[in-house]
């Protein structure tokens, strides 16, 4: 199975009365068919605007400044944010959902009207067939009674229910990738979990490809396959998810892995990683997490920011002079 979406040295900035904030600075990731990876970070990272950058749906203040956005073999940076080609992207092709369900549903339409809708724009489907299979899409993401359900407004369902709806939508064309952001008010781990299962059902079922974007790298575990760490609008860390799990090399994921909860582990200690990310309008020439780092050294200080580098493991890569993996009295957990 081929490569996917293949994203090269993405650059979107922001221009803000503090300054210029490069909020996604040279980020490069891929996705393969039917693969699922993990986007992950602290809040204010740039995972976001990344995926809103693939999606074409930077506004001012901000503009994507450069970089590819490979989709099946063609740039999508090329095409006009508005034209046509991004029209059919957007919904169609490549669907984005929000886990803050009430931005993703517009609340004086009914499922039907706004599945229908995209199933009519994106697939052309007649009226009846759209409603036909809205219910349908109801149905396989778990609402009781869809043929009921389907001409009630979103205000109707409870929240957990509400959430199974957006991914019958962002599902409803066929996706070739859902990318699927998390709000930054954490959902409790469970409900999250739930919502991943049915995402990662739902993608098999479809033959899609997903991307979830979190601050959890615990939830992540067992979904993805692969996994970006971001931090300060950059990769930090990417690899195959055992490694990253295993192995992290990276002091950053070190602190992520600490200080999260993870499904698998219960009345764990978590230890928040010290000190706040950088202010994205100054950033200074030398790694962007020096000042939170415990195992800095002399070469942290002194030189710039440090390329990605190849560590053991397939495709595992980090951007740092250290590799925890060489050093001594780590704790991981
Ligand atoms: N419209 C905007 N104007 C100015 N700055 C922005 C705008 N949107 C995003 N940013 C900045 O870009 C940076 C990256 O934001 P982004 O939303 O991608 O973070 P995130 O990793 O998704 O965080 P979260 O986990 O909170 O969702 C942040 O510093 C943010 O303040
Ligand atoms: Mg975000």
């Amino acid at each position: 199975m081929g490569r996917l979406l293949e994203v090269k040295d993405l650059r979107t900035q922001f221009k803000t009365d503090d300054g210029i904030v490069k909020a996604v600075d040279g980020v490069s990731f891929y996705i393969d068919e039917q693969e699922i990876v993990g986007v992950v970070g602290e809040s204010g990272c740039g995972k976001s605007v990344t995926q809103l950058s693939v999606m074409q749906l930077i506004n001012r203040p901000g503009k994507i400044v450069g970089g590819d956005v490979i989709f099946e073999g063609k740039n999508l940076l090329e095409y006009e944010q508005h034209g046509p080609e991004m029209r059919s992207i957007r919904g169609g092709k490549i669907a984005m959902i929000f886990q803050e369900p009430m931005t993703s549903l517009n609340p004086v339409l009914t499922l039907n009207q706004q599945i229908s809708e995209m199933l009519m724009l994106h697939l052309k489907m007649s009226k009846e067939e759209a409603r036909k299979r809205a219910i349908e899409l109801l149905g396989l993401v778990g609402i009781p009674s869809p043929e009921e359900r389907v001409d009630d407004y979103p205000h109707q369902f409870s929240g957990g229910m509400r959430q199974r709806v957006m991914i019958a939508m962002g599902m409803s064309c066929n996706p070739k990738i859902l990318i699927a952001d998390e709000p930054t008010t954490a959902l409790d781990v469970t409900t999250q979990a739930q919502l991943l299962e049915l995402m990662k059902s739902m993608v098999e079922q479809f033959k899609s490809s997903l991307i979830i974007v979190t601050h959890n790298l615990g939830v992540v575990a067992r979904y993805a396959q692969r996994i970006y760490i971001m931090y300060a609008g950059k990769i930090v860390e990417e690899g195959r998810c055992k490694d990253i799990f295993k192995n992290p090399r990276h002091p950053y994921t070190v602190g992520l892995l600490n200080s999260v909860p993870r499904l698998d582990v219960e009345g764990e200690r978590l230890i928040p990683i010290e000190g706040l990310p950088p202010n994205l309008t100054q950033m200074p020439p030398t790694c962007a997490f020096l000042p939170r780092c415990p195992y800095a050294t002399e070469q942290c200080r002194t030189q710039p920011m440090p390329e990605m580098r190849s560590v053991e493991g397939e495709g595992h890569r980090i951007r740092c002079y250290v590799d925890i993996a060489e050093v001594d009295n780590v704790t991981v957990k």
